[in-house]
Parts: C-alpha cells; sequence; structure tokens
C-alpha cells in the first residue's frame, strides 16, 4: 500500500457530491527530496532537482484528472534556515527551471503564478518570475502556483498589514471587514481553496502551507518521497478523494 491514511472512516463514508467531482484544486508539500538523495549517497540537491523532474509530471498528468489548479510549495519562508549550500542551490535550481521551462509551459497551456514574499528573492529570480506569469496570462488548461519564500503565517501577516494600510486611509470600513474581505487580501485572492492537500515523504504536518485557504480541505499523506512520486500514485490519490464525504462542518439529516 503506497498510501497511507489518517483514518479509515473516509473508505466507509458515502461520498458526498463535492467529492464526487474530483478535486478542482489540488495542492502539494512535496517533502523528502533529502532523503531521496541521502539514501542514494548524494547530496540535497540531487534530490531537489529529482524533485523539480516531478513536478513537470505532475503538472501534465493534471488535465485528465480534470485537477484545474495545482499549488506546490517549492520554497517556504522557514527553508532559508538550512545550509547556505542548500539554500543557494535551491535558488538556482529555481532560476534555471524556470528558464528552461517556460516556453514548454506556456505552449502546454499552463498559466503560472507564484505566491509569497518576493522580497527577499535574489532580481534575477523575480524579473524570471514575473516573466513567466506574464508569458502564460493567457493559459487555462492547468493553474500551476509555485509556493515560493511563502509561509502562511507571513501571508496573513501581510494581508493584515495592507488591510490596516487600507483602514487607515479611509479605503475601507473596519466593519466591512469579513472572512471575504481577508480573503481578497491574501497572495491567493484569484484562487479557489485547495481542495486536497497532499503531503510526501511521510510525515504527517502542514509546514505553515496555505492554513488559511485549506480550513476544509481533504488531507493526504503519503509515504512515497516526492523525486519518487508518479502521475500514477498522483491519479490514485484523486481518484480516492472522489469517495470522500465532505461536510465543510455540516451533518447529514
Ligand atoms: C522538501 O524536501 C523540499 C523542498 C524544501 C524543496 C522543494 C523543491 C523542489 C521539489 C524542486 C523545485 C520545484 C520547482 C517548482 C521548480 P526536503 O529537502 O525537506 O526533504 P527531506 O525532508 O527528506 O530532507
Amino acid at each position: 500500500m503506497f498510501r497511507r491514511k489518517v483514518t479509515d472512516s473516509a473508505e466507509a463514508a458515502t461520498p458526498s457530491p463535492e467529492a464526487q467531482q474530483g478535486p478542482r484544486h489540488v495542492a502539494v508539500i512535496m517533502d523528502g527530496n533529502g532523503r531521496w538523495a541521502q539514501a542514494r549517497g548524494r547530496p540535497r540537491l540531487f534530490g531537489h532537482h529529482a524533485g523539480a523532474k516531478r513536478v513537470r509530471e505532475i503538472v501534465n498528468a493534471c488535465p485528465d484528472l480534470r485537477v484545474k489548479y495545482l499549488t506546490v510549495f517549492a520554497f517556504s519562508t522557514e527553508n532559508w534556515k538550512r545550509t547556505q549550500t542548500e539554500v543557494a542551490g535551491l535558488m538556482s535550481l529555481f532560476r534555471r527551471y524556470i528558464s528552461k521551462e517556460t516556453r514548454a509551459l506556456r505552449d502546454e497551456g499552463v498559466r503560472v503564478r507564484f505566491i509569497g514574499d518576493r522580497m527577499r528573492l535574489d532580481a534575477k529570480l523575480i524579473c524570471l518570475m514575473d516573466e513567466l506569469e506574464t508569458i502564460t496570462e493567457g493559459n487555462d488548461r492547468v493553474h500551476l502556483t509555485i509556493a515560493l519564500n511563502y509561509g502562511s503565517r507571513d501571508e496573513v501577516s501581510r494581508a493584515i498589514k495592507h488591510l490596516a494600510e487600507d483602514v487607515a486611509a479611509g479605503r475601507l470600513d473596519p466593519a466591512d471587514v469579513d472572512e471575504e474581505t481577508l480573503t481578497k487580501y491574501l497572495d491567493t485572492k484569484v484562487l479557489p481553496d485547495p481542495d486536497l492537500v497532499i503531503r510526501t515523504s511521510g510525515e504527517a504536518r502542514i509546514s505553515n502551507f496555505l492554513l488559511w485557504q485549506s480550513a476544509y480541505a481533504e488531507y493526504e499523506f503519503v509515504d512515497t518521497l516526492w523525486p519518487d512520486f508518479t502521475k500514477d500514485i498522483f491519479a490514485g490519490i484523486v481518484s480516492g478523494y472522489g469517495g470522500r464525504d465532505r461536510r465543510f462542518g455540516g451533518a447529514k439529516p
């Protein structure tokens, strides 16, 4: 069994109509690159390079699985704590990946967006990110969002700061602030909430990823390390989601 379920109850439940339609938005915490490399006696960056190749395979699988939105966690606000070598190697990988993949992503109908705080990223990388977003902005086949220097707490803090600035400037009445208002200040404002969040590598935690947006997401924690995560495993998880009973806090009569 390649999947580890949090509970077996999902299997026993009657699927809800929302689940039967399949997940429109899948978010993935791509974990396990370092362990994958270390198991092969190679440096951690070797695993990140292998992981980057998997991203394309999973993006390409989305249209057939009717997954319209895919969001991947590439670098967190906490990942700066890693060694300088690993951080620099990852930044270099992101630059190379974007340069190399831009044309193919455009031609394959993928619309790419980035979420996270760009302020700490280097100018060259920011420029490549802007360019990729612009070049693909007319695409609608799959919406790929790459979370880069992203952390949910950081995102919500930045959102509240902007919201407070609008209140102070008289552009927003505090009485009008509700969930919908805050959502409009988040990096993800144009995206639907994730229906399904997948984490690879056997760890069962959320790591500051899309905390607000995933309030009612379904979760799947799989033992597979990200570089081994194939489109077939992905398809199996998407198919399993169809059997879940999503109640959004409600109850069946
Ligand atoms: C977590 O595994 C992975 C990362 C921090 C980096 C994710 C990056 C990629 C998959 C490659 C690039 C992606 C794009 C979109 C170009 P880990 O290193 O924490 O693994 P470990 O838990 O085994 O150490």
